[in-house]
């Protein structure tokens, strides 16, 4: 994949995909690490001399134009962080925009409005990217949250512009994502967490294929106590997917992969997920007694799985170890959040819901590279092509 560093965009008009789905609270940007992320492609572009022409998809507004995911809040945050205006433009495609464009001086910033603000945007429809496509000359993706979507301002508008070429952002995804775990200094472990065996089986098989060690902490873990013949009490699992928890525990086997699962769990009573409260709560070495919910790993689990982290030489996490959300089940995921932070390796958080538990633990800026993708770096480890990669490498 050609990156921003093989061509010139001195003078030319660049069209640059960014990943500005961020949240939002009262209109201001409320976790701006996306935005952040994007700054490095935005800089060197201005740096340069290129004419910047940002865009991006904010929520799922299903080609209406409804205000409440405009992307106003973020041209305003973008400003802040330059120190340089970002010319807002009330649409993406039509005359006004382009003739709005075509008054940008080198080095200077338009943000677009929300691409899916227009149905073509996500059927990546042909006229709808050549519509977006007109107000530029050349493109960068850096949109990497985004690059598992074939749309129009992901892949369609590479069939009008050239060069087409990834940004700063997408190019260390790829490498920490890809490269450091494919050719990763050993030994290599694994903590995998969130609720479903079946969201994460692909990424536990082609991981397989790479680690040393796997530890599975968070509901996901039930499934595999089942598939041990053990009893879980009411906590989430899958039944259905028993086979497929016995599959993987088989394949770790026949590959040598140390395969670690909760040594012990805690459990509560009547969890209120709306009001984040528990009721009773109690621990459970092996099985959880019926009338009892795991909600997150114990202390032995912890000091298990800490030791492994530690002697690790690169780690990489995705998904927590229980109901992080609520205080009285966090334990578990900011100990491994801690730990990580801690380790002398190289550290890879690979998106969602661990880089929001990292953040809330305060260990962000500990750990080597977090991952700005959800589903997007899912799909990326599980070995799956990004369309959004694709695109640019048939351009
Ligand atoms: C994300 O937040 O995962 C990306 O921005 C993609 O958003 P989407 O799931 O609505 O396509």
């Amino acid at each position: 994949t050609k990156t921003i560093k093989d061509v010139n965009l001195a003078g030319q008009r660049v069209l640059v995909r960014c990943d500005f789905n961020v949240p939002l609270k009262d209109g201001a940007v409320s976790d701006d690490s996306r935005i952040v992320a994007a700054l490095p492609t935005i800089k060197h572009l201005v740096e340069q001399g290129a004419k910047v022409i940002l865009c991006s998809h904010l929520g799922r507004p299903k080609g209406e134009k409804k205000p409440e995911f405009s992307l106003a809040p973020v041209a305003k945050d973008l400003s802040d962080k330059l120190g340089q205006s970002v010319h807002f433009l009330n649409d993406c495609i039509g005359e006004e925009v382009e003739a709005e464009v075509a008054k940008l001086k080198d080095g200077e910033i338009a943000l677009l409005e929300n691409v899916r603000f227009y149905e073509g945007e996500t059927d990546n429809d042909s006229e709808f990217a050549a519509a977006l496509a007109k107000c530029a000359e050349a493109y960068v993706n850096d949109a990497f949250g985004t690059a598992h979507r074939a749309h129009a301002s992901t892949a369609g508008v590479t069939k009008h512009l050239s060069p087409c070429v990834c940004g700063f952002l997408i190019e260390k995804e790829l490498a920490y994502l890809g490269d450091k775990t494919a050719n990763p200094e050993r030994p290599f472990t694994v903590i995998l967490g969130g609720a479903k065996v079946s969201d994460k089986i692909k990424v536990i098989d082609a991981l397989l294929e790479k680690a040393d060690t796997i530890i599975i902490g968070g509901a996901m873990a039930y499934t595999f106590a089942l598939a041990e013949g053990r009893k879980v009490g009411e906590s989430l699992s899958e039944p259905d997917h028993i086979d497929t928890a016995k599959f993987a525990l088989e394949k770790a086997k026949e590959k040598g992969v140390k395969f670690l699962l909760p040594a012990d769990n805690l459990a509560v009573k009547d969890l209120d997920f709306g009001a984040g409260t528990v009721g009773e709560s109690k621990y459970f070495e092996g099985n959880i007694d019926d009338g009892w919910e795991g909600v997150d790993i114990g202390p032995k689990s912890i000091e298990l799985f800490k030791a492994e982290v530690a002697a690790a030489k690169t780690v990489l996490w995705n998904g927590p170890m229980g109901i992080f959300e609520i205080d009285a089940c966090n334990k578990g995921t900011f100990a491994i959040a801690e730990t990580i932070a801690e380790s002398d390796g190289i550290s890879i958080i690979g998106g969602g819901d661990s880089v929001k538990a990292i953040n809330m633990s305060g260990y962000s800026d500990k750990v080597t590279f977090m991952s700005t993708g959800g589903g997007a770096s899912l799909e990326f480890l599980e070995g799956k092509e990004l369309p959004g990669v694709t695109a640019l490498d048939q351009a």
